[in-house]
């Protein structure tokens, strides 16, 4: 079993998913960052030079790879749950979280992170602009196994709150789909 954490640019992902991994002591794959390991480039870099289809095409690629049968946390590209794709590949074996916040908390928390990192926002770093990616997305990040509101979470609250449920008894109505 594996844990997909999903949810728009700067939810925390990232920082969640490290923490959580060494708490469980489970590998942990960020998939931005296995991309540009093995691209020896930037995610933005990508973008720029070969398009973002170039990069959805990559993205899947490795989702295949890093979403095998094993303890492991994974943290996926904010539009990667979009795509159906990789949607069958998260829900096989893995446990789908999505770290649900408001665009005015995304907003801050990009806000912070180094310039032209999210190329998406790199025109239009706005909360509008964060917005009407969330409306479009959020059809594909509701489908998650479990949601939590972050807004008023630090890290260590929302990895408390997934360990919290791999705990309860609700987990054991989660099955991996084997038939995907
Ligand atoms: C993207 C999010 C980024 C990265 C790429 C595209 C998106 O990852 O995969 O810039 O489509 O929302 P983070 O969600 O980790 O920032």
């Amino acid at each position: 079993m594996h844990i997909v954490l999903i949810g728009m640019m700067g939810c925390g992902k990232s920082a969640v998913g490290r923490k959580l991994a060494r708490k469980l002591a489970w590998k942990f794959k960020d998939v931005d960052d296995w991309i540009e390991k093995e691209q020896k480039t930037s995610i933005a870099k990508i973008f720029e030079t070969k398009g973002e289809p170039f990069f959805r095409d990559l993205e899947k690629k490795m989702i295949a790879r890093l979403a095998v049968d094993d303890q492991s946390v994974i943290a996926a590209g904010g539009g990667a749950p979009c795509f159906e794709e990789n949607w069958k590949r998260f829900t096989k074996h893995g446990f789908v979280v999505w770290l649900k916040a408001q665009p005015k908390k995304l907003l801050e928390r990009v806000m912070k992170s180094p310039h032209g990192k999210r190329p998406l926002l790199k025109d239009r770093m706005t909360q509008e602009r964060i917005s009407e990616l969330l409306k479009q997305r959020e059809p594909f990040y509701s489908r998650a196994h479990l949601t939590i509101e972050t807004d008023d979470l630090n890290t260590d609250q929302v990895m408390e709150r997934i360990m919290e449920m791999l705990d309860s008894p609700a987990k054991n109505y989660w099955r991996g789909n084997d038939n995907l």
